[in-house]
């Protein structure tokens, strides 16, 4: 079967800026928690070692135009931009970000910028990151600065990447700086990154710039393991939490009621300010990114909670395995295409079919060079990753969602956090020591789906 996608489908990839850039200048978190534990670290690699796009962004742009990319997801670094996070902003970032978007535009590939993915300027966790009102007034001052800057050559602005991300990793389940385990910090932190969200959206519209202004969220559908009540009742509390606590305020203006009603009742609510319900209103979205990797599947808990541990989301529910699912098991994560349809569905029935595209979904293997086949990965795992995710996603554009592209991660093969190199997701494979870059197998297919906007598929 052919699988057509609509004119002007947007096909591309996502990156970050310090999974990519290198040349560090103005510490984040990131340099400064390496430095001290670089055992956190897999391999001991840390943020310094990337496939230096601040150096070859110019052959990198040439090397996504042989991907046929006409779009192209990246970020820009704050703590490039503003090293202290709130003063002078450094010239040789303005100058390197002009020439990438500059470049970008120039050959056919519209720029899709975030404004935050994952990257905190050191300077401004020390003063307590995003528990810190005043760090929400420095971001909104940072994107505005964006946007006078780039604004009239960037027209897809996304203010955060995955936000709930940092709130899980620095303040849940300790696999971001600064490694806290409080839920209602975790909340504070969730809230503040809202309004952080909502104060830029605030900004963007009073600048009447021609583009538009979106989020991206990973949005991971919660499957009960059954449709026992105890089992929905968890799956919907997994969902209020990881999901919805995001994508409600960005779509519709506000928190959920039971999700604000759950917290209350657990003494967990950050603390809110009288006008704050106003700005989230503003916070509305012209688009939203949707990071699809895996579903999420929980059951009723099994066991009773222990009152002396730390309140957490997992008070609610347990995780479950389901029996036969398929896996991906270079990376140990389920692989259940589906899924990236509910989301759609859901989107178009529960949220008024908001514009939106797939800015993530992508397939990580370790050790790829296993896969090497006269000198080039043989990808075929991720070809049929791909192509059985647009399946699904074409039935939901043929159903009426408003799904507006497809971006896989990555471009070419980056550092990853606390994961370093371990997973690789990239269209290109990165020699870490030569800096040498190949074209996998799926960058061809990715290719000439591109430049098909279409692909064929047994169905
Ligand atoms: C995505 C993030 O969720 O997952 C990326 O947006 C990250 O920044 C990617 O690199 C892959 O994660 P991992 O842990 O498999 O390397």
């Amino acid at each position: 079967m052919k699988y057509a996608f609509p004119d002007n489908f947007w096909w591309g990839s996502a990156s970050s800026a310090l999974q990519t850039e290198g040349a560090r200048e103005g510490e984040t978190t990131w340099d400064y928690w390496f430095a001290r534990e670089p055992n956190r670290f897999h391999n001991g690699v840390g943020p310094q070692q990337t496939s230096t796009f601040y150096q070859h962004w110019k052959t990198d742009i040439q090397l996504l135009k042989q991907l046929n990319h006409n779009s192209f997801r990246t970020s820009i670094s704050w703590a490039r931009l503003i090293p202290d996070g709130i003063g002078e902003v450094n010239p040789d970032a303005v100058d390197f970000y002009n020439q990438v978007i500059d470049e970008l535009n120039e050959q056919g590939i519209t720029p899709f910028i975030t404004l935050f993915h994952f990257d905190m300027p050191m300077a401004m966790q020390e003063i307590g990151g995003w528990e810190n009102r005043d760090v929400v007034d420095a971001y909104a001052r940072y994107a505005q600065i964006c946007f006078e800057l780039f604004g009239d050559r960037v027209l897809h602005w996304f203010t955060f990447n995955e936000p709930i991300v940092p709130v899980e990793g620095g303040y849940l389940y300790d696999f971001h700086y600064p490694n806290v385990v409080d839920f209602r910090r975790a909340a504070t932190v969730a809230y503040h990154t809202v309004l952080a969200h909502a104060k830029a959206v605030q900004a963007y519209r009073a600048g009447h710039y021609a583009g538009e202004i979106g989020i991206v969220l990973n949005l991971t559908p919660s499957y009960p393991r059954s449709q026992n009540p105890a089992d929905v009742k968890a799956a919907h509390v997994a969902d209020l939490m990881f999901n919805r606590s995001f994508l409600d305020p960005v779509l519709r203006g506000e928190y959920p009621a039971d999700l604000v009603a759950l917290l209350k009742s657990y003494d967990q609510l950050p603390a809110c300010k009288p006008e704050d319900g106003f700005l989230i209103a503003e916070g509305k979205i012209d688009l939203l990114g949707i990071n699809y990797y895996q579903p999420r599947r929980v059951k009723c808990r099994d066991s009773a909670v222990n009152p002396q541990a730390p309140f957490m989301p997992e008070w609610f529910f347990d995780n479950y395995e389901m029996p036969g699912r398929k896996m991906n098991p270079h990376r140990g994560w389920e692989i259940y295409e589906p899924g990236i349809y509910d989301i759609l569905i859901n989107l178009r029935d529960n949220y008024g079919n908001p514009r939106c595209f797939i800015s993530e979904n992508g397939m990580g293997v370790e050790n790829e060079q296993r896969f090497i086949e006269n000198g080039q990965i043989n990808d075929q795992y991720r070809i049929e990753f791909i192509s059985e995710h647009l399946a699904w996603l074409h039935k939901g554009i043929s159903e009426g969602c408003n799904c507006l592209g497809y971006h896989m991660w990555t471009f070419i093969d980056n550092w990853s956090w606390c994961n370093a190199y371990k997973n690789r997701y990239g269209f290109i494979q990165l020699d870490l020591e030569t800096q040498k870059r190949t074209i996998k197998k799926s960058g061809e297919w990715f290719a000439a789906t591109a430049l098909n906007n279409s692909f064929e598929k047994e169905s």
